[in-house]
């Protein structure tokens, strides 16, 4: 197989148009038979409940090549279980599980030309996502639904690569108690649009989110969950109102299984945070992303950016999906 001629160790976080997306319709209560297509573009109402009401949720994960040559994706089984939590609570047609996965690897398979070669730095972003597509004016769910994959080579999410961030303590937020914090829709984005660009405005990387409801614990950031070190212990937030990053989640197994470390999934205060030595966010685009500091209203938490902790974590988790390390059972999945 002969790969696209693309400079992949260049490659930022930014949309690629390769060959095959994927495509499933859902009308009179079912779900069409999908497919391949090599149509990037969407034709739809005027009135489509994506457009007026934001009937949207999405996933994001990512193919590799490993150090022998194949290619294979991350646990694409929790990115399906996470999606038919989503449309649960967006009011959409769950698209079945197995399919879901089965989608993901046909989507691969078809764009492996695009795939990034090993030792690149860069990957294959897969981007599932399903929307509301009839015309829909009182405030109510559709009735047809769409539920498309695209991949997009990726390099690193956060420009200047490994350079530690510096992340604000957010004075809005993201995630309401009992709202709509722990899924992956669209609106959940939508409304951080604002403070990402106020915040690179005022020369800050990202925004840290503390809970709404007494804003006295840390949440996640606007696309990733945070991590801290103390010593040998990963501490990691525990709330219902953030995304339950699979990243995070493979993290605390590596720390515990692999690493000897410690791990503690509990509240965060925000009066903590100087206690630590460490931070990171982690998530499918971030990886894990050092921060360098946590500005707090005027008051500067340094960490050590890539401190051998966090490398560690790193470079297991790494060293997993590129095939150096062997992962836990069913953590890999093989494409080609
Ligand atoms: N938190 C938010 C708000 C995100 O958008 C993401 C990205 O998917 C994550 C966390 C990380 O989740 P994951 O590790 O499953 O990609
Ligand atoms: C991902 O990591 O897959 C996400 O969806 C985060 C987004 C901010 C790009």
């Amino acid at each position: 197989m002969e790969r696209k001629n693309i400079d992949w160790g260049n490659l930022g976080f930014g949309y690629v148009q390769t060959d095959w997306r994927y495509v499933a319709n859902f009308k009179n209560g079912q779900w069409e038979e999908g497919g391949l297509t090599a149509d990037a573009n969407i034709t739809m109402n005027e009135c489509a409940c994506v457009l007026q009401y934001a009937q949207t949720c999405f996933e994001g994960l990512k193919a590799y090549t490993t150090v022998d040559g194949k290619i294979v994706c991350f646990r694409p089984d929790l990115n399906a279980a996470r999606m038919a939590d989503s449309c649960r609570r967006m009011k959409m047609p769950v698209f079945p599980e197995e399919k879901f996965v089965e989608a993901v690897i046909e989507t691969v398979r078809a764009n492996a030309q695009w795939v990034p070669p090993y030792g690149s730095g860069a990957s294959l972003y897969l981007r599932p996502f399903m929307f509301g597509s009839d015309s829909i004016i009182g405030v109510k769910p559709a009735n047809e639904f769409q539920f498309r994959i695209f991949a997009t080579p990726v390099g690193p999410y956060f420009k200047g690569g490994v350079k530690p961030l510096t992340v604000r303590i957010s004075d809005l937020d993201r995630a309401a108690p009992r709202g709509t914090g722990h899924i992956k829709a669209g609106l959940n984005y939508a409304m951080s649009l604002y403070n990402i660009v106020d915040a690179h405005e005022q020369g800050y990387d990202e925004n840290v989110y503390v809970d709404s409801a007494t804003r006295t614990h840390i949440e996640e950031t606007g696309g990733a969950n945070i991590i801290f070190i103390k010593g040998n212990t990963l501490v990691t937030p525990k709330s219902d109102t953030i995304l339950p990053s699979i990243t995070r989640r493979s993290l605390l197994q590596v720390a515990k299984d692999y690493l000897g470390m410690e791990v503690e999934e509990r509240e965060v205060l925000l009066s903590e945070i100087d206690q630590f030595t460490e931070c990171g966010l982690c998530g499918t685009a971030a990886v894990i992303s050092p921060v360098g500091k946590i500005v707090d209203h005027g008051k500067d938490i340094s960490y050590a950016g890539m401190g051998p902790v966090i490398q560690k974590l790193y470079d297991t988790l790494r060293g997993i999906q590129m095939g150096q390390i062997e992962g836990p059972a069913g953590w890999i999945q093989e494409i080609c």
